[in-house]
């Protein structure tokens, strides 16, 4: 038996933006809370401007929280609420990628449960529905507009800790994932983000819970990075590339909503707490060291994604042919510019035993498709370096 959670509706393609302000009537909103960061507010004409255009079109009052910031924090959480509650706000409107959304449902669960939001932290611990959340996503990577996890940095000890909150309650009511809203975006941005979904697809097609469906979406994701994330890197206004990496994103995420992912976003948590480490790139180094450790749980399906990344598997053994999909990672991940080691992202040795001691107990440790020791942890991170 699974289950198969996604939004309630979703959008996708060349102008599904223009939906935001119809769909928050439908949902009976007054007032939204739009949250994103300064960068995105600042754009004339760009993602913010066009959501607040169509939501003030469908007489949707909107109040703006734009403190989010990278890897966002428990008091970025705290400043939402206070506008969203002193606004009299009814909805949420996250627009930007993974670190609005996830500030988003950190509001929506900080406005609708009592406590510290650490409190919350684990598998299914919300009890009480959510504010409705319409996540407008304009990067294809993070996919937090189609999934239950919300993740948040606590602040108030030193050095700080990277948590995930995993609830069905948390799935936005719909998500939208326009292309056009994604043009011209920084190349190391699309690259980095690109690497992550590829890392969703990649655990959630090898983790303990795969299933019939999360393999389906998981299998065309992996094909969709592996053909266009280079030309989307390579040329930002390639509208082609965006829409499949946006599409390519969107499926991973639900890939992972279902099957749960493994070591990889586990340990890149902790760079994300120690370092601030943009999360894709943590997940792009670390990626192929952690699945050389899984490998052996299922030579068969690293054998597909080496077929499915392009590489030629014909005539090989079932071992040969696994190793290429190590290869074929390592590749796309050299060709998009992603630097090849931790050491040179700043990472120190010292803080290696305390990262593997936290990425034992991150929620995502336990669906890893081999199970390992903090020692084995350790050593993937000196591995990585
Ligand atoms: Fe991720």
């Amino acid at each position: 038996m699974y289950d198969f959670l996604v939004p309630s509706v979703n959008f996708a393609g060349k102008g599904a933006v223009e939906v935001v302000g119809e769909r928050c009537k439908i949902l009976g909103g007054k007032k939204a809370l739009v949250v994103t960061d300064k960068v995105l507010k600042s754009i004339e004409d760009g993602p913010v401007d066009k959501v607040v255009g169509h939501l003030k079109d469908a007489g949707i009052d909107v109040a703006f929280y734009d403190g989010v910031e990278p890897n966002p924090r428990d008091t970025n959480v705290k400043d939402g609420l206070k506008i969203y509650k002193d606004e009299n706000c009814d909805m949420i409107v996250t627009v930007g990628g993974g670190s609005p959304h996830d500030c988003g449902k950190g509001i929506g669960i900080a406005a609708t449960h009592d406590g510290d939001l650490y409190d919350y932290a684990g598998i299914e611990l919300l009890e009480n529905p959510l504010p409705p959340i319409v996540a407008v996503n304009t990067t294809a990577g993070t996919a937090s507009e189609v999934t239950r996890h919300c993740v948040v940095t606590k602040t108030d000890v030193e050095p700080n800790v990277k948590y995930v909150i995993v609830s069905w309650r948390n799935l936005p009511l719909v998500s939208i994932n326009d292309p056009l809203l994604m043009v011209g975006k920084p190349s190391g941005l699309t690259a980095a983000t690109g690497m992550d979904a590829l890392t969703h697809a990649v655990e959630a097609y090898v983790t303990l819970n795969a299933n019939p469906m999360s393999d389906a979406v998981a299998a065309q994701a992996i094909k969709l990075i592996a053909g266009n994330l280079r030309q989307a890197v390579a040329y930002g206004h390639n509208i082609e590339a965006r829409e499949n990496m946006a599409y390519a994103s969107l499926l991973a995420g639900m890939a992972f909503n279902n099957a749960g992912l493994g070591y990889v976003h586990a340990m890149a948590h902790q760079l994300g707490g120690f370092y601030d480490m943009p999360h894709g790139v943590a997940n792009a180094v670390l990626l192929p060291h952690v699945e050389r450790f899984n490998l052996n749980c299922n030579l068969k399906k690293f054998a597909e994604i080496a077929e499915m990344m392009g590489e030629n598997i014909h005539g090989l053994s079932l071992r040969d042919a696994a190793d290429k999909a190590i290869d074929a990672i390592v590749q796309l991940s050299k060709d998009v510019g992603i630097p090849s080691g931790l050491a040179e992202l700043g990472v120190k040795e010292e803080d290696i035993p305390a990262m593997a001691e936290l990425a034992m107990k991150d929620g995502n440790a336990g669906t890893n498709p081999v199970s390992g020791t903090v020692k084995d942890l350790e050593n993937l991170f000196r591995a990585a370096m």
